[in-house]
């Protein structure tokens, strides 16, 4: 398309400076029509002409999805060196290649910890067997290598338990062996499809040691031997798929039984990449702190463009085109934009959030002894929003203050609804009668600042 385009484009000129025909002078208007190229494999859509001023914004801001990379998720994301997916974390979203990449790849492959990992994200995991045993493979729900020296274990004396050095299985059933510990060759198995489109089974490591079985059987645990630790490592470095990665007991592809993927193409709501900007997937709480972590987060009219663009890719499509054009007149969430928001309406941390603080906490929380060691007063704006965001609480040590994305875990934040798990009293304490709370406006914004903006400090 490009090439036939400036084919063209080279035609006209010959033609033109060939031509004796040039238009005579002063006849008027030159007959100018403003055809801007189409980009290669953009769609013709039919433009939104209503008057939601959000949508008229998001459709001059995102035309295509080339446009929601480089002007949102480059922003929000993945431009700053280091801050997030610029290589260095799973997804990788710096590229429009490594963008659209995401389209359909599952997520949470390479999460930090355990606990950050949603139950949808979960796949079915590896298999496991021992060789010369008979019984059929069981899925694997998570393993842990526990590096260091195996000690001398005996079934007699020192049996192993969960922090013993050496290579920890998690399996989802019991395994069906009486004795303690077998010497055996324990076998993983992965499933995975060949250039044919069959399914093929694959069983892609094993381990002759000794595999202990722990607790209820489904507890296995090998001893890993100095000449098998560089294979161990190997295995490990190359991933095992967990069933469970997040070890909460719930196998997410199997009791939900629908994996999302980090972008699902034709579904916006079901797209982890939108969950993690939301807080939430339908009714489920997507763990992890909000995204993003260190930047503005997206405006209404930047979520519209991500929803339209994501509900316009075809999930049958071989391939998708980041250069297509969104489709903003038949995008449903043209109806209500306003409805992304994440922000609530305008409850940001120095609009509203810090002269709710400062005036309403301030006289306690200030000064040159400030109640329970809060100080919601000196400094700068930015000087308290340090004092309180991820910074734990004196009350409850295991809690901070202000946990992103997360009510139950800010400490502050409940002590403005009186939860029943802190210490002390509701919080403002009224000096004349002890006992007092914000009005719900203030208690909502300040809600809609941790959970909705992920208290960030705009
Ligand atoms: C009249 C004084 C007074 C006012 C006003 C007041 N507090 Fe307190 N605050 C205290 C005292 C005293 C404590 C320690 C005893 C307790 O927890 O009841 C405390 C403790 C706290 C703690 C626990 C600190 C920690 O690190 O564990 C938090 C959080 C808190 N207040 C938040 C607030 C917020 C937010 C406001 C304003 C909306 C507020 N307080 C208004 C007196 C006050």
């Amino acid at each position: 398309m490009k090439r036939s385009l400036l084919a063209a484009t080279l035609g006209a000129l010959a033609l033109a400076c060939g031509s004796t025909s040039l238009p005579p002078e002063n006849t008027g208007t030159i007959p100018f029509e403003p055809h801007r190229p189409t980009p290669s494999g953009s769609t013709t859509v039919t433009p939104y002409t209503g008057s939601n001023a959000d949508v008229l914004l998001a459709q001059l801001t995102y035309p295509t999805g080339l446009d929601v990379h480089r002007k949102l998720v480059m922003r929000t994301c993945s431009g700053t060196n280091g801050v997030c997916h610029n290589q260095k974390e799973y997804p990788d979203l710096h590229t429009p290649a490594t963008f659209v990449a995401a389209i359909g790849a599952p997520c949470n492959v390479q999460s930090g910890n355990a606990s950050g990992v949603f139950d949808r994200c979960e796949r079915l995991g590896d298999r496991f067997r021992f060789a010369e045993q008979e019984f059929r493979e069981i899925e694997i729900g998570w393993f842990e290598l526990v590096r260091g020296e195996t000690p001398e274990l005996d079934p007699k004396g020192t049996r192993p338990d969960e922090g013993t050095a050496g290579l920890h299985l998690y399996l989802h059933d019991p395994v069906p062996v009486d004795q303690d510990r077998i010497n055996v060759t324990g076998t993983f198995i992965r499933n995975f499809i060949d250039d044919r489109g069959n399914v093929q089974t694959l069983a892609f490591a094993s381990y002759k040691t000794n595999w202990w079985v722990l607790g209820d059987k489904r507890h296995l645990f090998a001893e890993v031997n100095e000449n098998q630790r560089d294979s161990v490592e190997g295995l490990v470095a190359s991933g095992i798929v967990q069933g469970d990665q997040n070890r909460n007991g719930t196998y997410g592809a199997r009791v939900l039984g629908n994996t999302v993927p980090l972008i699902n193409p034709g579904k916006p709501e079901a797209s982890y990449l939108v969950a993690r900007l939301r807080g939430f997937m339908g009714a489920d709480t997507v763990p992890g702190t909000r995204m993003p972590l260190a930047n503005q987060p997206p405006n209404v009219p930047d979520m519209l463009a991500l929803m339209c663009f994501i509900q316009g890719l075809d999930p049958t499509a071989a391939q998708w085109n980041l250069e297509s054009a969104i489709d903003y007149n038949t995008c449903t969430y043209s109806e209500n934009p306003e409805a992304l928001s994440l922000a609530g309406s305008g409850d940001t941390w120095s609009g509203r959030v810090l002269p709710l603080l400062q005036s309403n906490c301030g006289g306690c929380h200030g000064g040159s002894n400030p109640q329970a060691g809060l100080d919601v007063l000196s400094g700068t704006p930015h000087e308290v929003y340090q004092r309180l965001v991820l910074k734990p609480s004196s009350q409850d040590a295991t809690r901070n203050l202000i946990q992103p994305g997360s009510l139950e875990k800010s400490y502050l934040y409940l002590k403005l609804t009186g939860d029943g798990s802190v210490s002390g009293s509701r919080m403002p304490i009224n000096p004349l009668n002890g006992n007092a709370s914000l009005p719900d406006a203030d208690i909502k914004s300040i809600e809609n600042w941790i959970f909705l903006a992920g208290a960030v400090e705009n």
